[in-house]
């Protein structure tokens, strides 16, 4: 890549970069848990949640010496549970393996639950200077557009993302910029080709056709589900755990049937998922609970779905 290209990226960056927590620091712990959390929620929410996290859990030792129900309910809101399980799980392994600090090498940082090759690029670049490229979904966008292959799959866009990276100076900030460009100019809405600092270097400048671009749209199911509401004056609401693996697996919700068909009734809510549409019909039951369960009476201690969060504030007047 060229010196030009590489230096009309990065003053871009310097002009126009949002200023985010997380860039401003090298610390691992810091930008570990700010990739986590950037990995499937966007960047609006992470700013809101991201302090609090660190107040909760100021070191990984006091990650990994907390409980995964305290984990989860921190995550609260972020979605993709799964995450919050893997860092809890890690933060263990840093504790045991690396005496509590989060390790430089790569393949090291790799081995840890929830890291893939993106993440650790990541990592490994904003905090120990590696020459490692970051290829999420912003970066793949960009250098499709660049290179004019919108089909390029990842065997093809690791090589260029490294070559890229091979001749930047900055490696840090060289993520930093692709990630900013893709996410703020190079959008998959719209490609702003008039507002790129690197348009003349781009082959797909001004001829970016977004209709062609997009994917196809995940499938997603419906899902029609019986949630049985226990509610008590004193004891207040009857909650079980969901299994380890599944939809919102580990999570604290009021008992819950699968539905074989859609009710005649309308749902009282509906939460939509990246793969299913779950259509939620409340049943306010009578009789004392029986199975696996425990009465809370309030909601602060339990990680609870949002789509169960709505529906209770939904149905609480009823
Ligand atoms: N998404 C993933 N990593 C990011 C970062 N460091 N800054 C902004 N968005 C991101």
């Amino acid at each position: 890549m060229s010196f030009a290209r590489c230096k009309a990226l990065l003053d871009w960056y310097g002009l126009n970069a949002r200023r985010l927590p997380w860039r401003d620091t090298d610390a691992p712990y810091a930008i570990w848990i700010s990739e986590i959390m950037l990995q499937q929620t966007q960047v609006k929410t992470v700013l809101v949640r991201y302090a609090d996290w660190f107040e909760r859990f100021p070191s990984i030792e006091a990650l990994a010496a907390a409980s995964l129900d305290d984990v989860l309910k921190a995550w609260e809101g972020l979605g993709y549970y799964r995450r919050a399980r893997f860092i809890h799980q890690a933060a263990g392994l840093i504790v045991e393996q690396h005496r509590g600090i989060f390790p430089s090498n790569f393949d090291a940082i790799m081995a840890l639950p929830g890291i893939g090759l993106s993440t650790a690029g990541a990592i490994a670049s904003f905090c120990f200077a590696a020459n490692t490229p970051v290829l999420d979904a912003n970066v793949k966008r960009v250098l499709r557009r660049w290179h004019g292959m919108p089909e390029a799959a990842d065997n093809v866009l690791w090589p260029l993302a490294q070559q890229a990276i091979d001749s930047s100076a900055a490696i840090a900030i060289w993520n930093q910029s692709m990630m900013e460009l893709g996410a703020t100019l190079c959008t998959a809405k719209s490609a702003n080709c008039g507002d790129c600092p690197v348009n003349v270097y781009c082959d797909s400048a001004f001829r970016v056709e977004i209709a062609k671009e997009s994917r196809k749209k995940t499938a997603v199911r419906d899902v029609h589900w019986q949630v049985h509401l226990h509610r008590d004056r004193c004891k207040g609401i009857w909650l079980s755990q969901r299994p380890v693996s599944g939809i919102w697996a580990g999570l604290w919700t009021p008992p819950i049937t699968e539905l074989a068909q859609a009710p005649a009734c309308q749902p009282d809510h509906i939460h939509l998922l990246t793969h299913r549409r779950l259509h939620l019909y409340v049943q306010h039951q009578t009789k004392q609970p029986s199975g696996a369960g425990i009465w809370v009476s309030s909601l602060e201690k339990h990680a609870l779905p949002t789509g169960i969060h709505r529906l209770l504030a939904l149905v609480s007047h009823k």
